[in-house]
């Protein structure tokens, strides 16, 4: 009887705060501070902040998606995923973003989820891991989801691969493969592409193939516009790179390169030949251009003629291997930068690159190596 004219007595108090409220305007914005007073004796919220980790903010939050009456059956499901080595912080993000969880009944629910994945041989440490990311792979139904998505990948790629699409593109899991899987699939399988790079895009990109089939048609119909065969890898990597989050970084590559004196018939041809130069950051791109036309002194369109060139680290194979021809240059061994391939530079690993364009050099530049590795500047041999 207390509890229940306590309880009145509550929510009426905070009713007159929100009524308060409202009259000020100043005071509309959230505040967590008096949300805190207001809610500090909910256990839902208490529970969330003393027992799962979570801030206040985060408690208030996740407590208007879920309501806990007891601590038995949250004890139990938090004591079952620290047994199977989920850290406190796992647990905190697990719950904040699933906080269902709190209500699955160990033995029945998670344990033959967990052994699900573990029996496809994937450890416990990057299990936890990967629920960490998609914790409602928690809340999705073994039966009805997990398994005929685990079925349908598996009918189409081998069993590691099935693992590798588990660890980078766990929400196929939660989604399923009917909504849009399947559908892209047959629009790809439509436009020709063969199984192999389906197959491909399926591993290494899954999240493409989740995108609404309506994208994708659309991205599949501009990709041959753009003279991609799609029997071939790179229109996957065309694909990947034209459609869901990566087309406004498409966008901005093509206006990025533009600024440095490429037309759009140049920008189309390095990405046809290269998808991966259009996915880039800006970043990227600018210190790359920068250093070819500012400090290197070369023609801008060097990297438009092996756009693969984009792909590789700057700071680890391009910046050093251009210091090297530059010295090169300079010293009258190259003769011409325009008979120059960055391919040629970059494409080959460090020991054939040492070979042809160090150690054959080692009488006349002695100091080559030492370019190379960075400790002697161009200008001090
Ligand atoms: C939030 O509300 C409390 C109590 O109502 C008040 O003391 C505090 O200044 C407010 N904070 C902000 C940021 O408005
Ligand atoms: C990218 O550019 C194309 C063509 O200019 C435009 O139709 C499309 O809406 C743009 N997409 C994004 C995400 O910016
Ligand atoms: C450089 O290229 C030009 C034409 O592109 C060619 O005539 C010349 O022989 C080349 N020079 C060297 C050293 O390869």
């Amino acid at each position: 009887m207390l509890v229940l004219t306590f309880s009145l007595c509550y929510s009426q108090s905070s009713r007159i705060k929100r009524f308060v409220s409202l009259q000020h305007p100043l005071l509309l914005c959230r505040n967590f501070t008096s949300e805190i007073s207001e809610n500090h004796n909910d256990f839902t919220v208490n529970y969330l902040i003393n027992s799962c980790g979570l801030s206040p903010e985060g408690a208030i939050l996740t407590s208007k998606r879920t309501k806990l009456h007891s601590p038995e059956r949250p004890d139990s499901a938090l004591f079952f995923l620290r047994n199977h080595g989920f850290s406190q912080t796992q647990i905190s993000k697990i719950v904040r973003s699933c906080p269902h969880v709190l209500h699955s009944d160990p033995d029945k629910i998670l344990l033959p989820k967990l052994e699900f994945f573990r029996s496809l041989g994937v450890s416990r440490e990057c299990l936890a891991k990967v629920l960490e990311r998609q914790p409602t792979l928690l809340s999705a139904s073994l039966e009805n989801r997990i398994m005929p998505t685990y079925n349908f990948l598996k009918s189409m790629v081998s069993e590691k691969n099935v693992v590798s699409v588990f660890k980078s593109g766990s929400r196929i899991f939660v989604e399923g493969h009917c909504k849009n899987v399947v559908p892209n699939i047959e629009i790809l399988k439509e436009s020709g592409m063969p199984q192999s790079c389906i197959s491909l895009l399926l591993v290494h990109h899954p999240s493409t193939l989740m995108l609404k089939p309506a994208e994708i048609g659309k991205v599949v119909d501009e990709v041959k516009q753009l003279g991609f065969n799609l029997q071939i890898s790179t229109s996957v990597m065309a694909i990947r790179a034209l459609c869901g989050k990566n087309r406004p970084v498409w966008n901005r590559s093509l206006q990025v390169y533009k600024r440095w004196g490429w037309s759009e018939d140049v920008v189309l041809s390095a990405f046809r030949r290269c998808p991966c130069c259009m996915t880039v950051s800006e970043k990227k791109i600018m210190l790359a251009l920068e250093f070819v036309v500012i400090k290197m002194g070369w023609p801008s369109v060097m990297i438009a003629k092996a756009p693969v060139v984009m792909c590789y680290s700057l700071e680890k194979r391009f910046i050093p291997r251009c210091l090297v021809v530059k010295v090169l240059l300079l010293k009258g061994l190259v003769k011409d930068i325009e008979n120059v391939s960055l391919c040629s530079v970059l494409v080959p690993t460090e020991e054939c690159f040492l070979e042809r364009y160090v150690a054959r050099y080692k009488d006349e530049v002695p100091q080559l190596l030492s370019v190379y590795h960075g400790k002697v500047g161009v200008e001090d041999v």
